[in-house]
Parts: structure tokens; sequence; C-alpha cells
């Protein structure tokens, strides 16, 4: 039988070329700041970003976590969309080791206005704990893979540096964001003071991510991923994939993103199933089976009786990923499975 994950970009192995430049990485005890092929990874990644400084962390939790402790104060209020994946699924990190308080504002898709941010401020007073950073999402996960313009982004800038705010974008796909719209990520990442992206998601690479912005920002973060027990040492095992995955993994992200059209499409095209196919622009594929009279975890299980595997969220929502390794075929295969797994729960 034919295995199919569509659970998340995350289950990408690394390639093969990545496997030799980990194997022959020239390395040194990255603590000391000695690791050549970390420091050539976290040069790249600054360039790439058009930022002063980067820092190689373990995860992309921790390089969300190093951002915020960095640009915040015990005490203080953090903006987030309401479906923010660092409010969600972050085991609260910001809230227990930081002492900040979130502030959630409804987007639309992810995306929140200037105007959402404005309603959401308020006024110095005793009662209130100052706010001092706003964190965006591009793509954003929850909303299902949407990404923010740079217009977007910039309006939210002006508005935030207007209001001594600063901006951190979790960018853990900002390849992906970057792609979709035929841009480069220095486009968005110009209306940011910070933000970090994975090396490990469609991007392949097996560990890693890298938290970006100025000098005195990265002595911070460093200072943080330290505390945090994440001073690695000879990391550059870590990093010689994670060149790769900025050299030679990003224009492949295309397919990834054609894959999920032809996949929304076709699950649209499915009695019992709801998602609108104009509304994912990259990767990730939000969908409902309600309509089927089921559940999300039974819906889950049938497919998995056939090999293909998805994700659940609440409200009997379903989430599939495309990503590296998953070719047209499986996408085919997947949407043939779900077909028949719709036919058989219609007849019940
Ligand atoms: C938008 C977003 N931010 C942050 C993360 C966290 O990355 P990690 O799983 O490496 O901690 C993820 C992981 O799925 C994500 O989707």
């Amino acid at each position: 039988m034919r295995e199919v994950d569509l659970r998340s970009d995350t289950v990408t192995l690394p390639t093969a070329e990545m496997l030799e430049a980990m194997r022959s990485a020239r390395l040194g005890d990255d603590v000391y700041g000695e690791d050549p092929t970390v420091n050539r990874l976290e040069e790249l990644a600054a360039k790439k970003m058009g930022k002063e400084a980067a820092l190689l962390t373990t995860s992309g939790t921790q390089a969300n976590l190093v951002s915020v402790l960095s640009q915040t104060k015990r005490g203080e209020e953090v903006i987030l969309e309401a479906e923010a994946h660092m409010y969600y699924y972050e085991a609260g990190a910001f809230s227990a080791f930081g002492g900040l308080i979130p502030r959630l504002v409804k987007g639309q898709r992810g995306v929140i206005s200037p105007k959402d941010i404005e309603s959401s401020l308020r006024p110095p007073n005793i009662h209130f704990p100052p706010t001092s950073l706003v964190c965006i999402e591009n793509t954003h996960n929850r909303a299902g893979g949407t990404i923010w313009t740079p217009s977007q982004t910039k309006a939210v800038f002006d508005l935030a540096h207007e209001r001594t705010l600063k901006v951190h974008m979790d960018g853990a796909r900002i390849f992906n964001a970057a792609v979709a719209q035929g841009i480069e990520p220095t486009q968005l990442t110009r209306f940011v003071d910070s933000m970090m992206f994975c090396l490990s998601k469609g991007l392949s690479a097996p560990i890693g991510s890298v938290a970006v912005g100025n000098r005195e920002f990265i002595v911070n973060a460093r200072r943080y991923r330290k505390m945090l027990g994440g001073g690695m040492r000879q990391a550059g095992v870590i990093a010689a994939a994670g060149i790769i995955a900025i050299e030679k993994m990003v224009d492949r992200l295309k397919e990834d993103h054609s894959n999920a059209k032809i996949l929304a499409k076709g699950l649209a095209s499915i009695q019992g199933i709801s998602v609108d196919p104009d509304q994912v622009q990259t990767n990730i594929v939000i969908y409902d089976v309600s309509g089927l009279g089921t559940t999300g975890e039974r819906w889950i299980s049938k497919l998995n009786e056939a090999g293909v595997k998805a994700g659940g969220m609440e409200g009997n929502r379903i989430r599939m990923v495309t990503h590296r390794g998953i070719e047209k075929a499986d996408i085919e295969y997947s949407l043939n499975a779900a077909d028949n797994a719709a036919k058989e729960l219609r007849a019940k």
C-alpha cells in the first residue's frame, strides 16, 4: 500500500546532499563562536533576510522564544493574531519564561490590520500592562498557509513604530510566502524588527531554525538561547544541512504550492467536503468534513486505512500539507482515497 504523509512539511527527510554536507562539515565549538559552518549559515541567513545578524536555534519554538524575550520585559503585553502558532502551539513559552501577557487580535485569514492593533492598544495607565511587541505570522499556519503581502506588513510596522512597539515575524514558512508572491523574502522582512524562519519544514533540513535581526538583538537572543540550554557545540553538523536548505531548496516550494492547489480542487469536488481552493495560497490545505456527517477523528482514521495521513483540527477541520516527497501521483492517490472514504460515509 502507498504511504502518503500529509500531516506536515516537518516530516521531510534530509536530502542525500545534506547528509553528505553534514558528514564533511568543518566544525568547531559554536559556544566559543568557533564553528565555521554555523558562522557561514548565520551570515547567509542574515544576508537572505536583509538583516545584520542571525542565530541558529534548535527549533522554531526556541527561535520565537529568544526573539520575544530579547525585545520585552516581564509584565509587558504582546499582541498576537488570535490563532497565532506562538499562542496556540508553543506551550505558553513566552508567558511561562518571559512573564508576558498575550493580547489576542482576530485577523482576516491570519492577517491583522493597523486598525485591529490600534483598537487593542490602551493608554498608559497603572492598571494596564504596557504593550511592547506585535507578533505576526507569515505564512499563517492555522489560517491555512495564508500570506502577508509587503504592504500589509508595512502597514503594521508603521503603526507599531509610531506607537513605539517592535514587530517580530514568525516566518517559519517565509520562503513559501515569498515564492508564492514571486518576491524576495527581504521585501517582507524589511518591515519587521526581528524574524525567524525554519530550516526544517519545506526546506527539508533535519533540525533547526534561525532568528534574525540587528546585532544587538542577536547578542541578547544568543544569551537567552544559552539560558534555555540551546548553546550547541559542533552545531555545524546541523548548519551544513541548513546552508543547503537555504541555497537549494527554495525554488522547489512552487511544486508544493501547485500540488496543494490540485489537492484543494479535488477535495472541493467531493460532496460533503467544504474547502475553497481559491483560498489556498501556499502548501497548506484546511477543509471541513462536517458535511459528511462524520467527525474529523473518524475521517482521519478512514484515510489512514488507505495509507494517507492527515492532521486534525478543532471542529471537524482537517489539515493537509504538501512538501518534498509528495508527488502529483500521491495527490491523485490521496484524492482517490478521500473520494472512496466519502462514498462509504455517505452510504451509511
Ligand atoms: C508558523 C509556525 N511557527 C513556529 C513553528 C515552530 O517550529 P518548531 O516545530 O521547529 O518548534 C511552527 C511549526 O510547525 C509553525 O508552523
